[in-house]
């Protein structure tokens, strides 16, 4: 028996992270486990845990909360997980907490820079047995210590509500220090000043000059200690990176000769800055590229996969300039980038005099592909991409006997990776790149089978509550929401507000991150932003006669749809009341859920009534006795008819407003939100002629695609869902793999057949949302479903379909991993299921009938598709040899 990979919230050994809770967690391997066998975690001041401070058993599930409160500051607690046979430790060491910064905010009296460069220079006198550096630079910054970087990760601070509160670093920097010594950090532009935001972007969004607070503290083998704090002694200088911003990339000058600018202190807060909880940004794969001339004559490097970050090489001899172009596409055999609207995407380097190494430094790209001017092929090809995204630990593969899906399957992995960047982000490379929260809302499950996603929504979900407290209880679109006064002509987006789908990611990620995890104390962290988003909606209902409808303010229903028939539409012709009104439902469901596992109970009374009563509003205004009613009040209601002067705005269009949409009955169906049997049958009837009458084809948009396979699925009809999922001609997941796609495209159009781009003005070819069907093929195809909320039983239960022969997969849990593997031989189908010890889990055959499985490997056969006399003689057949 062993016990490895051991976390503190999520993280391996943190230092100077934010602790507002504790939870310990382990994976266990090892057959000589039974699930009783209880664990216990001990904390101590000391490796020899001597000075225990903390302990607690675990009776199951690999993971336990403990109360902060006996922490202190700057201190390494070590911690190990013990059982009958095993143990193994690990460490965390908390920050300056509740300790007030000495040091001060720095600045530079002089115009604003793209960038600067400050530095101190400091003696240690005595042998160093420790040293720490705490520090924060706004926008971005990459710190070294006598010409080492004090940490290897980059676009550090990463982005988070820098107006609301500051995430600081902490590193170790013993072994950096010598006797003579010079710390120096060089800033960017980042989200902080350089251009940025929707609709264009904007300049200066929280600042306008770099700033800088450091205190990096050295404790001697003798005791004694040494601090060296940011003041206005320090040094600053121009710096060679000249422009640079998140979109349009940088632009270097090797031949700057620095010039000295005036230090100044501020007198800015320092109250507001906390530990950090963004993750590390690191570079995860490194990829070489091919080289061709394009139709145009130009040099271009194609990295086969798009990715996110940025290229790197050697430039060997002397050049004027060498520029880099980074797109997604290629169109007509040309280097492609009217999509990214104005984002340049180019990294220019001016007057190497010499051999360099060159990279940018505050910036990313989003790409496939690189234009390349200013260098021969050969000089080119030394260059490499370099794949920057948060550090998460991927927890899920999968194979199949289809190519194609394993490509999508790749495909949704990889937007993930491109799009998990200190936050999540729609897309990387266009000029947005928001943590647009309704993307992420109906991603996080799929996201969360693929990556161990706790502690990188934790940071995120930070954010997300500061933003909320900011406005008022509204969840905003786009998390972190940078604040912009008014004027005249100003995109709505930018002037508060929430809308649902989107702004239900505030209930939708702790309750998804929970159930992956079962992490209480994260849950209890976000409980009071799922609160406050319910009571949001609340008070806007009682405003309006209490009816629980959602079916007043502007909502953006099920985004992206196919069912408008308006060419390049962004709105679908699910009524959007019907969208709000589940979704709040969905909210007050999960909130009253997340109350009941926090053993809230007054809370969880209140929320499960509120949910309750929304469920018995949907039934009244939708249904006519088992009918659905297709001419509801709020085919009329003050959403619609907003929505219908977007409409008209945009197209001079109506749309013809339905419920019985792909996403409307998909929706009443998978979250069971109907009156009787008969109803359930009646839409799941109707499900299906909507998909004849479409060709077969789905038709949804944002908020009904995560529902519709599963719930097609859930009622008879995985033959239909089977089918959707295997279709390889437009619209599908399969055709945007049949163009060639590496990553899941924003529109289900976003290429037409012939390869061309449908339309420049919104169309990326990196966003995840469509990735949302990898949880149909998880708890699906291969039947691998999560214990329920409050229990810990998994659940086996595995949809064979004739376009597989055979698919497997292996899901990370916490006690080690799970694989299930079908193999179709004829009309027979053996699973095998490996269960890790310590691990609850009942196999459900074809028929029904449901058996526990043992840890280990279990074996099955079924029948599929059909149980004819044939099959069974066959059966008998095989198992007779
Ligand atoms: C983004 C989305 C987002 C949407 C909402 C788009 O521009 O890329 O993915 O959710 O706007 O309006």
């Amino acid at each position: 028996m062993k016990a490895k990979n051991l976390k503190v919230n999520g993280l391996t050994e943190p230092i100077g992270y934010s602790f507002d809770h504790l939870t310990f967690s382990w994976e266990t391997s090892g057959e000589d486990l039974d699930a009783q066998s209880k664990m216990t975690v001990t904390v101590a001041l000391d490796p020899a845990f001597k000075q225990v401070v903390a302990q607690a058993d675990c009776a199951s599930g690999n993971l336990l909360t403990l109360a902060p409160d006996f922490l202190t500051n700057k201190t390494r607690y070590f911690w190990r997980v013990q059982g009958l046979t095993f143990q193994a430790s690990s460490f965390f060491e908390t920050g300056l907490m509740d300790e007030a910064w000495q040091a001060k905010w720095i600045s530079y009296q002089d115009a604003p820079q793209d960038a600067v460069c400050f530095s101190k220079k400091f003696t240690a006198d005595k042998a160093v047995k420790t040293a720490r550096l705490y520090l924060m630079a706004l926008g971005l910054y990459e710190a070294s210590l006598n010409g080492q970087a004090v940490s290897l990760e980059y676009l550090t601070p990463g982005y988070h509500s820098y107006d609301l509160y500051q995430q600081y670093q902490t590193f170790d920097v013993t072994h950096l220090i010598n006797s003579e010594n010079e710390l120096t950090v060089m800033v960017g532009n980042g989200w902080y000043k350089g251009r940025f935001l929707f609709d264009g972007g904007f300049e200066n969004i929280y600042g306008d000059k770099q700033k800088l607070i450091a205190q990096l503290e050295m404790t001697y083998e003798d005791g004694s200690r040494e601090v060296v704090l940011s003041d206005e002694s320090w040094n600053c200088q121009t710096y060679f990176i000249k422009e640079n911003s998140i979109y349009d990339g940088e632009r270097q000058d090797l031949s700057t000769r620095p010039e000295p600018l005036q230090t100044i202190a501020l007198a800015d807060d320092r109250a507001t800055l906390t530990e950090r909880l963004d993750l590390p940004v690191k570079p995860v794969r490194v990829y070489n590229p091919t080289a061709f001339i394009d139709k145009n004559g130009d040099l271009i490097l194609d990295f086969e996969q798009e990715i996110t970050g940025w290229i790197a090489g050697r430039v060997e001899t002397p050049k004027k300039q060498v520029k880099f172009t980074f797109g997604e596409l290629l169109q007509d055999g040309r280097f492609y980038r009217d999509n990214l609207r104005t984002a340049k995407q180019e990294f220019i380097v001016d007057n190497i005099e010499q051999a360099s190494f060159i990279r940018p430094h505050f910036t990313y790209f989003g790409f496939r592909y690189v234009k390349v001017e200013g260098l021969s092929e050969a000089e080119a090809l030394r260059f490499k991409g370099y794949s920057l995204q948060s550090e998460l630990e991927e927890t899920f593969s999968f194979a199949s006997s289809s190519a194609k899906l394993n490509q999508l399957l790749s495909n949704v992995k990889w937007s993930q990776r491109d799009n998990f960047l200190s936050i999540p982000t729609d897309c990387p490379q266009r000029d947005e790149r928001l943590g647009w929260t309704g993307d992420i809302g109906v991603f996080a499950n799929t996201a969360s089978y693929n990556m161990e996603t706790r502690a990188f929504f934790a940071n995120y979900l930070r954010s997300m509550r500061a933003e909320q407290l900011a406005q008022k209880g509204a969840v905003p679109v786009f998390v972190p929401y940078p604040k912009i006064k008014p004027f005249e002509g100003i995109n709505p987006f930018l002037l508060g507000g929430a809308v649902s789908v989107w702004g239900d990611a505030a209930t939708i990620l702790p309750i998804t991150s929970y159930r992956h995890c079962h992490d209480q104390g994260q849950l209890k962290a976000d409980y009071p932003l799922m609160k406050g988003w319910v009571d949001y909606i609340l008070k806007k209902d009682q405003a309006h006669q209490n009816r629980h409808l959602f079916d007043f303010d502007m909502q953006l229903g099920d985004w992206l749809a196919l069912d408008t028939g308006i060419k390049g539409s962004v709105m679908g012709a699910t009524d959007s009341s019907l969208v709000a009104t589940v979704y709040y439902w969905i909210s007050a469901q999960n909130t009253a859920d997340a109350a009941a596992i926090l053993d809230y109970q007054t809370d969880n009374a209140f929320y499960q009534k509120l949910a309750d009563e929304i469920k018995a509003a949907i039934l009244t205004t939708y249904f006519k006795g088992d009918d659905l009613n297709l001419a509801p009040a709020t085919l009329n209601s003050p959403t619609e008819q907003i929505r219908q002067q977007m409409a008209q705005g945009f197209a001079g269009q109506k749309i013809d407003t339905k419920v019985d949409t792909q996403t409307g009955l998909a929706l009443l169906l998978h979250y069971r939100l109907y009156p009787s049997e008969a109803a359930r049958q009646k839409l799941a009837d109707r499900l299906e002629a909507r998909l004849e009458e479409a060709g077969n084809s789905l038709t949804t948009g944002f908020a009904g695609t995560p529902a519709l396979l599963h719930a097609l699925s859930e009622n008879g009809l995985d033959q239909a869902a089977f089918d959707l999922l295997f279709k390889e001609d437009a619209p599908s997941w399969l055709f945007e793999v049949s163009q060639g796609a590496t990553t899941t495209w924003e529109r289900w159009d976003s290429l037409l057949s012939d390869g061309r781009i449908s339309g420049t003005d919104m169309n990326s070819m990196n966003h995840y949302a469509y990735g949302s069907v990898e949880d149909f093929i998880v708890e699906k195809l291969l039947g691998i479903n999560l214990p329920d909320l409050t229990g810990d039983t998994w659940k086996i239960a595995p949809h064979f379909t004739s376009h597989l022969t055979w698919a497997q997969g292996k899901l990370m849990t916490a006690n080690g991993p799970l694989e299930v593997k079908w193999v179709k031989t004829g009309s027979l189908v053996e699973t095998t299921v490996i269960l890790p010890p310590r691990t609850k889990a009942v196999f459900i055959k074809q028929d029904g009938s449901q058996c526990q499985l043992k840890s280990g490997s279990n074996q099955f056969s079924d029948f599929f598709p059909d149980k004819s006399d044939n099959a069974i003689q066959d059966y008998k057949e095989t198992v007779n040899e």
